[in-house]
């Protein structure tokens, strides 16, 4: 015999007045019967804490009251009961070893766990053959924690690769919501959210949807955000532009040329005259040019974790240093 089976077996014997038997716990169904109201206090609870659910408009004259586990009141959910007369406390099944009843029909939980949440009804019995009575239903939900966005791939290749964001930790009786820049998920996108929207699916990332995103767990009575979370997009190079220090040379200026792609991880440059590596690094740059500094120069990005590689090209036209120069466009 276990320690709750033990005060179970004494239920009949200490409680007579109530006739607490499972067919009267059955078919108890008062006609009419007021609704006392049950408040939480602290209306928000966390998991580890305390919780007193308080009950209002108890009617007098009462016998004792009977917590339950759930919605039903049979004695598979039967948690603990007050006898007023004989001040007798009865433990039933779903006795956690954590509640306490109150002569004034209130239940503290201590020390509430995630198994505790949802839905708590008291029956208070009035006095007289036992079988009229009130009940009273109340609905417990845990604060939520600050959720936080977990990904399968933090750095994603655009437009290539899948990415599973889920949001934690995954708990039941809360909804999931998300955000991207601040706004809800775009529609039309290759994206799609579990059934509880717990877990988001992206098929193939852009730049326009590599975030941040933020998710948010929700009860009826709190709500919290993660902190946002943006994915490094993988991508590029994009085609490389060539920018020159001025458009036109003579000999014996200085010739600049700087060379950019847009490209994450940032690209990696080499230069080519003519066809010919000439230097690596973004910008060239080549003192007290001469005619034959003339020609075509080539800007190569290469991207070293998509292995893509984009090249331009731009011809520098030298002038003898007593006529005059262009740098034309191509
Ligand atoms: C009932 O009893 C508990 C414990 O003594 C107390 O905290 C609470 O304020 C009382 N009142 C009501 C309305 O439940
Ligand atoms: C609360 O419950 C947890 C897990 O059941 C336990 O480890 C902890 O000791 C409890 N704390 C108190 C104050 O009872
Ligand atoms: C919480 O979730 C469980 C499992 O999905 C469900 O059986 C229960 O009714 C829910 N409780 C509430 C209060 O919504
Ligand atoms: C309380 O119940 C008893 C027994 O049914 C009854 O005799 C008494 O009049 C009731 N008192 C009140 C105040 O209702």
């Amino acid at each position: 015999m276990g320690p709750l089976s033990a005060p179970f077996c004494t239920l009949h014997i200490t409680w007579k007045e109530l006739v607490l038997t499972a067919s009267l716990l059955i078919f108890w169904n008062p006609p009419n019967a007021a609704q006392v109201t049950i408040e939480a206090q602290p209306m928000k609870v966390s998991e580890g804490k305390d919780v007193l659910l308080l009950v209002h408009n108890l009617p007098q004259n009462l016998t004792g009251n009977i917590w339950y586990k759930g919605q039903i009141t049979d004695l598979h959910h039967y948690i603990k009961s007050y006898v007023i007369d004989s001040e007798t406390i009865i433990f039933g099944p779903a006795y956690s070893g954590r509640e306490t009843v109150y002569s004034n029909a209130s239940l503290l939980i201590q020390n509430v766990t995630q198994k505790d949440t949802g839905s708590y009804t008291i029956q208070i019995i009035k006095r007289g053959d036992g079988t009229e009575g009130v009940t009273g239903h109340y609905t417990l939900y845990l604060e939520t924690p600050k959720p936080s966005i977990s990904s399968s791939n933090l750095n994603p290749r655009e437009a290539e690769e899948t990415v599973i964001l889920s949001c934690d930790p995954d708990t039941q009786n809360v909804s999931y919501r998300w955000w991207i820049k601040g706004q809800s998920l775009p529609i039309n996108r290759p994206w799609q959210l579990s059934e509880n929207n717990r877990i988001l699916t992206l098929y193939g990332v852009t730049k326009d949807i590599a975030g941040p995103y933020e998710c948010e767990m929700k009860n009826p009575v709190s709500a919290s955000r993660s902190d946002p979370v943006t994915l490094n997009l993988i991508y590029g190079p994009h085609v490389p532009s060539i920018l020159s220090s001025s458009p036109y040379y003579r000999s014996g200026e200085n010739l600049y040329l700087y060379c950019f792609a847009d490209s994450n991880p940032p690209a990696e440059y080499s230069w080519t005259i003519n066809g010919k590596f000439l230097q690596s690094g973004q910008e060239l740059s080549i003192h007290q040019i001469t005619t034959k500094h003339g020609g075509i120069y080539g800007c190569s990005a290469r991207n070293s974790v998509t292995g893509l590689e984009s090249s331009t090209d731009k011809t520098i036209k030298v002038s003898a240093s007593f006529g005059r120069g262009h740098l034309s466009w191509h």
